[in-house]
C-alpha cells in the first residue's frame, strides 16, 4: 500500500507544477511592474529636460554681430564674448609670430576653420578673473584693439591672446561649433 500513496502524492505535485510556475511568474512580473512604476519618476527625473539641454548647449545667432564689436552671452555662469573681427584686425593678427607672445598661439589656433572673422572666448581676465572691457568700439581696449583690464593692466589682442600685463595666459576658448554662417552652438 505504501508505494501506491506515494505515486498519488507525486501526481498531484506534478499536476500542480505548471500552475505553481504560472503563479510564480505572475507574481514576479507584477512585482517588477510595480517596482518599475515606482522607480520610473525618479529615473525620468535624471533625464535632462529640453530646457536643461538648451541651457547647456545654447544656439547663438551671430549673424547680427557688427564688425569690430562683440556680444556677451551668459553661459554656465561664465561671460562668453563673441566678436566679429574687421579685415584690418584679421590682417594685423594673422602673421604675428606666436613665439613672440607671452602665451604662444597662432591665428588658426584662435578661430574655427572657415570662420576667420569670429572669435569666441571666455571674457574673464586670466590674471585676476575680472570681466574685461573692449566689447564695444568705444570701450577702452589697449594698444592691440582687443580687450583690457584697466585695473591690473592686462592687455589682450582681438583674438584674446595676452600681449602684456600681469596675466600670462590667453583668454580661454569654450567648446563651440558653428552650425552655419549665422549660428553657433556652445558646448
Ligand atoms: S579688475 Fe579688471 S576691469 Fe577692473
Amino acid at each position: 500500500m505504501a508505494g501506491t500513496e506515494a505515486i498519488g502524492h507525486g501526481d498531484a505535485e506534478a499536476h500542480d507544477a505548471p500552475r505553481r510556475d504560472f503563479l510564480k511568474i505572475l507574481t514576479l512580473s507584477t512585482g517588477a511592474v510595480a517596482i518599475g512604476a515606482v522607480a520610473w519618476p525618479f529615473i525620468d527625473a535624471l533625464n535632462p529636460t529640453r530646457e536643461g539641454e538648451a541651457a547647456a548647449r545654447p544656439i547663438i545667432n551671430v549673424g547680427g554681430i557688427a564688425e569690430n564689436t562683440a556680444i556677451r552671452v551668459d553661459w554656465l555662469g561664465q561671460p562668453i564674448y563673441i566678436r566679429k573681427l574687421t579685415t584690418k584686425q584679421i590682417a594685423d593678427n594673422q602673421f604675428v609670430v606666436p613665439e613672440s607672445l607671452p602665451d604662444p598661439a597662432d591665428f588658426s589656433a584662435r578661430v574655427k576653420p572657415g570662420y576667420d572673422s569670429f572669435v569666441v572666448v571666455v571674457g574673464l581676465n586670466t590674471g585676476i578673473a575680472c570681466e574685461l572691457e573692449g566689447n564695444n568700439p568705444s570701450d577702452p581696449r589697449g594698444p592691440f584693439d582687443g580687450w583690457l583690464c584697466p585695473c591690473d593692466g592686462s592687455v589682450y589682442d582681438p583674438l584674446g591672446r595676452v600681449r602684456s600685463g600681469p596675466a600670462h595666459k590667453n583668454l580661454a576658448i569654450p567648446r563651440f561649433t558653428f552650425l552655419n554662417d549665422t549660428q553657433l552652438q556652445l558646448g
